[in-house]
């Protein structure tokens, strides 16, 4: 069954140099990337993200790491990823969430680390379930950022919107 999941490659995987790995990686999995973007992230997107994890110890920690306060990188690159059993292919090639028991050839047991202060640096998020992917790509990607049709969408004319457009 075709699926779609959300990527992101975390603010250490930026620092590190690793996109080009991880890509490699993950084209392993012969599944189609359908929209990809650098993103700043808002304190907001982050909370918004993580909001499964209010009231969670690490829960700041999370916020903060993903929007780079830790690595001086105040971006991300999100990806989703399209084809057949996507959620499963992209954890499976990811690694556990906790680096110390990801497979240590995975992304996250090869590059991933868990800091003095308990949070886990894993270099890349992946959706957990296809209700969650739905979400968090709902959050990162406009309909038209997504070259396929995944959800439904609905037509809307927003008058006096100020956009900006090339000089
Ligand atoms: S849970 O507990 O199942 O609801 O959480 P999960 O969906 O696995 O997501 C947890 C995210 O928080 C990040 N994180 C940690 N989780 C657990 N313990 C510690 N100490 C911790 N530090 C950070 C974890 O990496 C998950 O984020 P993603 O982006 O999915 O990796």
């Amino acid at each position: 069954m075709n699926q779609a999941t959300l990527v992101l490659v975390k603010p250490d995987g930026l620092k590190k140099s690793l996109t080009g790995n991880i890509l490699t990686r993950l084209s392993e999995t012969k599944l189609e990337i359908v929209a990809t973007k650098m993103a700043r992230v808002s304190r907001e997107l982050a909370a918004d993200h993580y909001r499964h994890l209010k009231g969670k110890p690490f829960f700041d920690d999370v916020v903060k790491y993903l929007q780079g306060e830790f690595h001086d990188r105040r971006k991300v690159m999100a990806m989703v990823y399209w084809g057949n059993d996507a959620i499963k292919k992209v954890r499976d090639i990811a690694g556990s969430t906790n680096p110390e028991e990801a497979d240590p050839v995975s992304i996250r047991g090869s590059y991933g680390r868990i800091t003095t202060h308990g949070v886990f640096e894993n270099v890349i998020h992946a959706s957990s379930d296809e209700k969650d992917a739905e979400r968090e790509i709902k959050l990162w990607f406009k309909p038209e950022d997504i070259i396929v049709d995944l959800y439904p969408t609905k037509e809307a004319v927003i008058k006096d919107l100020k956009t900006k457009s090339w000089a």
